[in-house]
């Protein structure tokens, strides 16, 4: 959380940072921030509350000159949002402004000792202290910035992505991190740096990405300048990039929600490309071909992860058990890390993150390592930290996901995860080449029948305006279906703010049957599969209560379609594979809901996307 950006070249820095800030704003819009040296070494700094258009009307009419600059936009961890805890903070001095990404853990102790020291400070975010404790250690030492920086960061404790300017050298940006992202952009005599690619594509396709405890020092017609805490010199590794900047847009779409939530059918056959052969139709995985001795020996594996990525790595452990009859784990990287769990070498740790940089699945994976597991990433963001971290994986290549709610990345990572599942089964010759064939050809067909439900947005739009007033939701689902009703409900409360619980449809009974009322809409995913007497039944209960049923049924149902108050059709598909369908009417369902109630559904209150902190 939070996004920081950079520049340093030729051109007027503000622009840059601006249309930068815009594209990070996913990561936080509490507040927003710029500060730049003009050409007479004055440092200007402007700071809003709020949105990054906010910072954009405030700056109108002041002087935004300079071709140094850095800027950020903050999710507020210490500290309420406000101007005064907005970034870039200024150091008392008034030379050095400074950007930061993650939290400084003592930052309470290093307040206390530089307030002794004469310093006042103007917020109360953790991050202040760090521009003063530089600004401290520069001004007491009198030495240079890049020396104090090393010696502040040997005293904090935490994480951070920073970027520093000094009004009394315009020539360069120094940036550091731990823990938290940081990517340099590497242009024809300029740099830039973000929190992510995606506000640097757009001028140069060259990156180093950082690594912890690495200082860089940007200094325009020099090379690019990397040290460690101990000023030893590093290796810039420059990469090359690949990111289309067609996918960082609406496309005349209202929210980038929608957007994505339409991108579905190409983000899926974009999984399988190269990974499902046409002609044969076998899947290959290289992360499995690759490390097949240690993948076929795993006696278990456990699923990592948080949020929408654990809904997905709980279809990941039906799908692994079915086809692998391998036990699988599906744990809160939150919970995982701090719990001190068994396990040894014969675990593989699958770690399931759309950003790659959500800091408790980094931490689970460090802790797995440890202990010896073989630890494989399923990521989208190509280059994240958690791909850098791991032994092996696949990305889900769904390209960029900017609404803060997770739709393509979760159908990403089901479809990677069935074909990891699917990929290990036949290694392990446990299926049967009929069964096989069968799912494969199925799979291939999804993206189709994905269309097919899209064509009802409409029909579902319509339908959302009778819940706009709703005050709670509950979903149910059983089996592979469980997970898509944890889904559907995580989907509608963030972006709608309508409390909505998903539950295992026969848990219902023990306990939650006791909020059924005529207020309560149930959606009930009731395809029709092994379940579907049992799921009929589940619905008899709720009916008989009065529950308000929507339910997600197949186009040839006629018992549920009769008991249900409204219906959504979906196409039939294999049981394994529903959750890649059923899953896109509930994204719709909460995205229209959350339209009609006026939210905002690309940032909604609260949340970001990228979770760096724990
Ligand atoms: C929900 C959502 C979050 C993320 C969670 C994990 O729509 O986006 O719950 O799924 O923060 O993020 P990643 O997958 O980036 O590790």
């Amino acid at each position: 959380m939070c996004g920081i950006v950079g520049y340093i070249g030729q051109k007027q820095a503000y622009p840059i940072l601006i249309k930068g800030l815009k594209r990070l704003e996913y990561r936080g819009y509490d507040s927003a921030g710029v500060g730049l040296i003009n050409e007479y070494h004055k440092l200007n700094v402007y700071k809003a509350k709020g949105k990054v258009l906010n910072l954009e009307e405030l700056t109108t009419q002041k002087d935004v000159t300079g071709c140094i600059g850095i800027a950020h936009t903050r999710w507020a961890t210490h500290g309420e949002p406000c101007q005064a805890n907005a970034h870039p903070h200024v150091s008392q001095s008034g030379n050095l402004a400074l950007v930061h990404n993650g939290i400084i853990e003592n930052y309470a102790l290093l307040r206390e000792q530089l307030q002794q020291k004469g310093y006042t400070f103007k917020s109360s975010t953790d991050t202040e202290v760090l521009v003063q404790l530089i600004d401290y250690i520069q001004t007491s030492s009198h030495i240079d910035l890049l020396d104090a920086i090393r010696i502040a960061l040997h005293r904090v404790i935490g994480a951070y992505a920073i970027a520093v300017i000094d009004r009394r050298q315009p020539g360069r940006i120094l940036a550091a991190r731990k823990s938290s992202p940081l990517i340099i952009g590497v242009g024809s005599d300029e740099f830039f740096l973000a929190s992510d690619a995606t506000p640097i594509v757009e001028y140069t396709d060259k990156v180093v990405y950082l690594q912890d405890n690495e200082i860089a020092v940007l200094e325009p017609g020099k090379a690019l300048k990397v040290v460690n805490l101990e000023n030893e010199q590093q290796l810039a590794e420059v990469k090359k990039i690949d990111l289309n900047i067609g996918r960082l847009e609406k496309d005349g779409y209202p929210h980038f929600m929608l957007k994505e939530i339409f991108e579905q059918p190409e983000c899926i056959n974009d999984c399988m490309r190269g990974r499902v052969n046409k002609e044969t139709h076998e899947v290959q995985l290289s992360a499995i071909s690759e490390h097949k001795e240690r993948l076929l020996g795993a006696r278990r594996f456990i699923i990592v992860a948080c949020g929408t990525s654990w809904h997905a790595g709980l279809i990941g452990k039906q799908l692994i058990e079915t086809f692998c009859r391998i036990p699988v784990e599906v744990e809160y990287a939150s919970e995982f890390r701090y719990r001190n769990p068994v396990i040894d070498n014969g675990d593989v740790v699958i770690a399931l993150s759309q950003s790659g940089e959500t800091a408790d699945t980094l931490a689970a994976i460090e802790l797995a390592k440890e202990k010896g597991a073989f630890v494989y990433g399923i990521c989208n963001v190509v280059g994240s930290s958690i791909p850098r971290n791991t032994d092996t994986g696949s990305y889900i290549h769904v390209g960029p996901e900017i609404g803060v709610a997770s739709t393509k990345a979760f159908t990403g990572q089901v479809t990677v995860l069935t074909l990891f599942a699917l990929a290990l089964s036949k290694e392990k010759q446990l299926i049967n080449d009929t069964t096989y064939r069968c799912i494969i050809d199925e799979l291939e067909q999804i993206p189709e029948k994905i269309k097919e439900v899209l064509k009802q947005n409409q029909n579902i739009a319509e339908l959302s305006r009778i819940f706009t007033y709703a005050h709670n939701f509950i979903y149910l689902g059983r089996g592979y279906s469980y997970p898509v009703a944890l889904e559907g409900a995580l989907k509608l409360k963030e972006i709608s703010y309508i409390h909505a619980e998903g539950y295992p449809a026969a848990e219902m009974k023990h306990g939650p049957i006791a909020l059924i009322d005529t207020e309560m809409p149930v959606v009930v995913i009731a395809t029709q599969n092994a379940m579907y007497e049992k799921i009929i039944s589940n619905i008899q209960e709720i009916k008989a209560r009065k529950g308000h049923i929507i339910a997600l049924i197949n186009p040839n149902d006629t018992i549920i379609s009769k008991l249900a108050d409204e219906c959504i059709e979906i196409p039939e598909t294999l049981e394994c594979l529903e959750p890649l369908i059923t899953t896109i009417p509930l994204q719709l369902l909460a995205y229209h809901i959350a339209v009609c109630k006026g939210k905002d559904v690309d940032q909604p209150r609260n949340l970001a996307k990228s979770v760096t902190v724990e």
